[in-house]
């Protein structure tokens, strides 16, 4: 029998009120999330990526409406209790920001950051919360642990401070880690190092991993399954190989065509995705890519496509995923 998912998300919105109107950012995500799996998130910038991993915190602006369910072993996050959030944070469910500058308080010694987090939340003393922090230092390799402790992050290079923030999300042993941009900050070398530490935690401490990034060839290096994000909804979910080498929904295999990362070693042309996403302000009516598709048909322009399974763990939300697979078969006509 297998296991049930760790995180299950169904049909969440979250809708913004500002001056100029309602900004709808999340349209309706629907997620598994398995324990022990790594899911890439990808998508352009302002699809919400961001908003998914903060709501699966249960962390909102006062500005923002949530709706939907979030499961996570066992409690739903959009009705748990600020007492029940608080200890979901942290604790059980930790989160690596994109710039460690914002994630680290300036005031404060590497040491007093690593430890507050286990003395609020495991009630450690003084001594055993400072034998903890020089252990996890260990364990995202950062050497020089003792004298680590007594500096404050300026003193740190870039990516020395983001093992640092990746310490101080494990200092509690979280089952799941969300990452937002854990690289995108960082030089190719030290982006590749942080990728690689991020494998070695997720396999030592059977971590699940919800990575966010723009960069497919992360994704291609740490992540199982990859979720495609578009204008606040997932479009395609599936394993590496399935979204890579057979994409399902046209914004994907854009995606694909227009990452450096994954084509242009093989020689493949480079191409923009033509168009810009719809502002989340207005309504969308029918598949929100439809504008910038060349697959599209009137149906398209009119009826929003639902997620459904292409084959077997790998969904897209669009009606012409037949044709994208299989181009030879006649095209529809609708
Ligand atoms: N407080 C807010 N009020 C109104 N709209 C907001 C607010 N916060 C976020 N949004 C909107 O929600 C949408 C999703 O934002 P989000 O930050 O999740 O995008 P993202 O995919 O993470 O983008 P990026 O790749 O640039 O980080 C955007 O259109 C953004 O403008
Ligand atoms: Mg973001």
């Amino acid at each position: 029998m297998t296991a049930p998912p760790l995180l299950s998300v169904r049909d969440l919105h979250l809708h913004f009120t500002t001056p100029e109107g309602d900004v709808h950012a999340l349209r309706g995500v629907d997620l598994d999330v398995m324990p022990g799996e790594c899911l890439g998130i990808v998508g352009e910038s302002g699809c919400g990526k961001s908003q998914l991993l903060a709501s699966l915190m249960g962390l909102w602006a006062r500005s923002a409406a949530p709706s939907g369910v979030i499961h996570f072993a066992g409690q739903d996050v959009t009705q748990a209790s600020p007492r029940a959030l608080q200890a979901l944070r942290g604790r059980r469910i930790a989160m690596v920001f994109q710039d460690p500058m914002t994630a680290l308080n300036p005031h404060l010694t590497i040491g007093r950051q690593l430890t507050e987090g286990v003395r609020h939340h495991l009630h450690q003393t003084a001594a055993e919360a400072r034998a903890r922090a020089l252990e996890l230092l260990h364990a995202v390799h950062l050497s020089d642990a003792e004298r680590r402790l007594r500096q404050y992050p300026h003193e740190l290079s870039g990516g020395m401070r983001q093992r640092v923030v990746i310490a101080m999300a494990l200092a509690c042993r979280p089952e799941l880690l969300l990452a937002d941009e854990p690289t995108t900050a960082l030089d190719v070398t030290v982006q590749a190092q942080i990728l690689a530490l991020l494998r070695e935690l997720r396999a030592r401490f059977g971590l699940t991993i919800l990575l966010v990034t723009h960069d497919l060839g992360v994704i291609a290096q740490v992540a199982d399954r990859v979720a495609v994000m578009y204008a606040g909804r997932i479009v395609e979910h599936g394993t590496l190989a399935d979204v890579f080498t057979a994409p399902a929904h046209p914004y994907a295999q854009a995606l694909r065509l227009a990452s450096p990362t994954l084509d242009t070693a093989r020689g493949a042309h480079l191409a923009a995705i033509p168009g810009q996403p719809p502002d989340l302000a207005q309504p969308i009516r029918g598949c929100a890519f439809a504008p910038r598709c060349t697959l599209r048909t009137a149906r398209c322009e009119q009826e929003s496509p639902a997620l459904a399974e292409v084959s077997l763990g790998h969904s897209a939300a669009c009606f012409h995923s037949d044709q994208l697979r299989n181009p030879m078969r006649p095209g529809n006509t609708e």
